[in-house]
């Protein structure tokens, strides 16, 4: 396994791989990797095959950041990171400085102006416009022929969908389900965080979901009903969103007739977790 930390390193890295005739994948993390990122790694490991080139990097992007103190508090664990990188059969690890991925004076941003509007986009303003922009410059790092992300961050799956539709971003695009832990609940880097109070009362978001995927109702407001009474019934704090969407406009729905997201975010005090099924 080689590491580059910076483009001009990753770009003489690659070069060397040139003669591989198998595929270039890219998985991009902000790393504090877990069970979920390594199933993405295993997918490009799958398609890059012995001939091709498996690419992860790891770069807590701040331009995706609202808050200050969020991306401080990010956990960093490069090291234990690496080592997983390493297992996981990974050829290449990209982890730049935001000093070598930004110029200071930097004034073009990737824009998306409709499903940004909704969800997670919603409270973060600004946020998938900094997803857009450095996720792009990772394609172009990396000259990367696929890149595999997450159902979990659905917003994030159909809005890079969308760029690379109306960019003409020659990169197929290959969307993993979520990995869980055993009892439902989606597995992220804010998990342990939890007080094993909130980490027992957690699998109760997913199953308000799925109750609601579960009744077989078509209606929005019965599912939003339905979804909600398992809300209240769990220990969270607040519920930051809870919408029933089209699953490739995210754009909110009156009744199921094509595909669909029941997607909520919630808090545990400060932890702010998200989830959501298909119908
Ligand atoms: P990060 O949160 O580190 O996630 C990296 C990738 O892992 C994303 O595609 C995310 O959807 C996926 N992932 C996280 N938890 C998962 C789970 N439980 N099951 C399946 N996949 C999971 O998402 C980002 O980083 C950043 O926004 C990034 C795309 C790297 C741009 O900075």
């Amino acid at each position: 396994m080689k590491i580059a930390a910076t483009g001009k390193e990753l770009r003489k890295l690659l070069a060397g791989t040139k003669s591989k005739i198998g595929p270039r994948v890219l998985v991009p993390t902000m790393g504090a990797l877990h069970a979920g990122h390594l199933a993405l790694m295993a997918k490009a490991r799958e398609i890059a095959g012995a001939e091709g080139t498996v690419v992860v990097s790891i770069f807590v992007n701040p331009i995706q950041f609202n808050r200050a103190d969020d991306l401080a508090a990010y956990p960093r664990p490069m090291e234990a990171d690496l080592a997983a990188c390493q297992t996981a059969g990974v050829d290449v690890v990209f982890t730049p400085e935001a000093a070598s991925m930004y110029f200071p004076d930097r004034s073009i941003t990737v824009t998306e102006n409709l499903l940004s509007q909704e969800l997670c986009g919603a409270t973060r303003p600004g946020h998938f416009d900094g997803v857009c922009t450095v996720v792009l410059k990772l394609f172009l790092l990396t000259g990367c022929d696929a890149a595999i992300f997450g159902e979990k961050d659905a917003q994030q799956l159909a809005i890079i969908r969308r760029m690379v539709r109306d960019l003409d971003v020659q990169v197929e695009i290959i969307g993993h389900p979520t990995i869980r832990e055993q009892d439902g609940l989606a597995m992220s880097s804010r998990n342990v965080r939890l007080t094993p109070a909130q980490r027992a009362d957690a699998p109760k978001i997913h199953q308000a979901l799925q109750a609601a995927k579960n009744s077989g109702s078509r209606d929005a407001l019965e599912i939003l009903r339905i979804a909600r009474k398992g809300l209240e019934s769990s220990g969270i704090d607040r519920t930051d969103y809870l919408s029933l969407v089209d699953a490739e406009t995210l754009q909110p729905i009156t009744s199921v007739q094509g595909p669909a997201l029941l997607a909520t975010a919630v808090f545990y005090g400060e932890i702010r977790l998200i989830d959501h099924v298909t119908l």
